[in-house]
């Protein structure tokens, strides 16, 4: 396939916010939140700041240029810049992590669609904290209607992938992303006014270093990883779409600004309502979804119609949030299909779909009829999410940055993140010096201590 062929984003603002876009979604506002709460605050959040500043930026760039300069699927990239090596490896592991990631991910995104509707009918008027738990609860052991608003959310993901690269994944993000900001600033402003709001801030802005142990550093790795799409190829594979003049380390930049922007203002919608309503921080994965009714219920309980349009607002664009990253997930496995299989792209979509519903239907099932088949004490919902985000993503990571610090030629380096000496990139060397020694160490170091082996 020669480069012509080939799809492209049409504009740079295209190019930042489908990146973006992937990186943006159930992470920032979902995951983000009930990490920071199991890990105790304000300290997790510090050295999450730290992760995204030395292994997430860096690493963002490498999977950039592996992507734009073999302008292949992640494992043909790999292919490419290292023929006839064992390194066409980590392309694979990338493809089944983002194949297992869609399988949870998209349980959680149809949730999204239970709670448009709930919003939509006004349902949350009137409950009490206990019955916001109680529902939550109640619906995703339900054996069905979890398992529906999956299946819609894939197909619904099917849809536009099949669409194509500029018309489907460049266009929907352009129309999301700026809506779902305004909506978080508003929310945020709301979350933080309401009565006892204080010591949900304080949590956020007050280190509590005496909750730190190993655990936490692997889970804001775990994190910084997620939710920034890195360490499996995601970004590797958009930025095969990205054009010649995209400034690669400007755009990383950018995007893991905008993403951990909207991870912190998620945070103080988030952890004020908790904390405003009695619910503990800690509630995990159920958090967003009874803190947030409750602070739509709490906040314009008085004001019904202001209550359903903004919680109806709130779920549609979290649904969509979820969805810009569901298609860049999706993306990676359909591309990898498409090319290395020869399968038409249509044909190569429909395969992952198919594959991704029987994955989710097994795990939405995981949180109700099958709770009791666990593996190593999680279900296979907590499965999916310990071994992508906490060992096949750092992994990934590690050996991205081996990839370009240790084995890549310096010259293709070079040429990629400066656009062929067109660019002064300032942070070069630092950029080079961290993927050689800081990123792989770090990432070692975290894994280790995790298995306790420092005591
Ligand atoms: N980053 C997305 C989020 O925060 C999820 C996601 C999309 C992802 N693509 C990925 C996570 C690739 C890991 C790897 O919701």
């Amino acid at each position: 396939m020669t480069r012509n062929e080939r799809a492209n984003f049409g504009s740079k603002l295209g190019v930042i916010l489908a990146s973006a876009g992937s990186a943006v979604g159930l992470g920032n506002i979902w995951r983000f939140p009930f990490e920071t709460g199991n890990h105790g605050g304000a300290a997790f959040i510090l050295i999450y700041l730290v992760c995204v500043l030395i292994l997430g930026i860096p690493i963002m760039i490498a999977e950039f240029l592996i992507g734009r300069r073999s302008r292949a699927n992640t494992a043909g990239a790999y292919q490419k810049l290292a023929p006839g090596t064992q390194w066409r490896w980590v392309g694979r592991m990338g493809v089944l992590t983002g194949f297992l990631i869609l399988g949870y991910y998209s349980v959680v995104a149809g949730w999204t669609l239970e709670f448009i509707g709930e919003a939509a009918t006004n349902s949350f008027a009137g409950k009490s904290p206990a019955e916001f738990i109680a529902s939550f609860n109640g619906f995703v052991s339900n054996p069905w209607r979890p398992v529906i608003w999956l299946i819609l959310f894939l197909l619904a993901t099917h849809f536009i992938i099949v669409k194509g690269v500029e018309k489907g994944i460049e266009k929907s993000a352009k129309i999301m992303m700026p809506l779902l900001f305004i909506l978080l600033i508003v929310l945020a402003v709301c979350a933080v006014s309401l009565p006892g709001a204080g010591a949900g801030i304080e949590f956020l802005l007050k280190p509590d270093f005496s909750k730190v142990d190993g655990n936490v550093f692997l889970g804001a790795m775990g994190q910084a990883f997620f939710s920034l799409s890195l360490g499996m190829g995601c970004l590797c594979t958009y930025a095969s779409y990205f054009r010649n003049d995209t400034n690669l380390s400007r755009t990383a930049l950018n995007v893991a600004g905008i993403d951990t922007l909207v991870a912190i203002l998620a945070g103080f919608i988030i952890f004020p309502a908790a904390f405003s309503v009695g619910i503990q921080p800690d509630a995990g994965p159920s958090l967003l979804f009874i803190t947030l009714p409750n602070v739509f219920q709490q906040a314009f309980g008085n004001i019904p119609w202001l209550a359903v349009i903004l919680s109806l607002m709130f779920y549609i664009l979290l649904a969509l949030a979820a969805l810009t990253s569901t298609i860049s997930l999706h993306e990676v496995v359909t591309a990898y299909l498409h090319e290395e299989f020869n399968f038409t792209r249509g044909k190569a979509a429909k395969l992952v779909t198919a594959g991704c519903i029987l994955l989710g239907v097994l795990c939405s099932l995981s949180l109700g009829v099958g709770k009791d088949y666990t593996i190593g004490g999680l279900n296979l919902f907590d499965l999916f999410d310990f071994v992508t985000a906490k060992i096949m993503l750092p992994l990934g990571g590690f050996l991205i940055s081996v990839f370009i610090g240790w084995y890549l030629d310096k010259k293709i380096v070079w040429e990629e993140v400066s656009n062929n000496g067109a660019l002064n990139v300032h942070i070069y060397k630092l950029f080079i010096f961290i993927l050689k020694f800081i990123a792989p160490v770090g990432i070692v170091l975290i894994f280790i201590n995790e298995l306790g082996l420092f005591k």
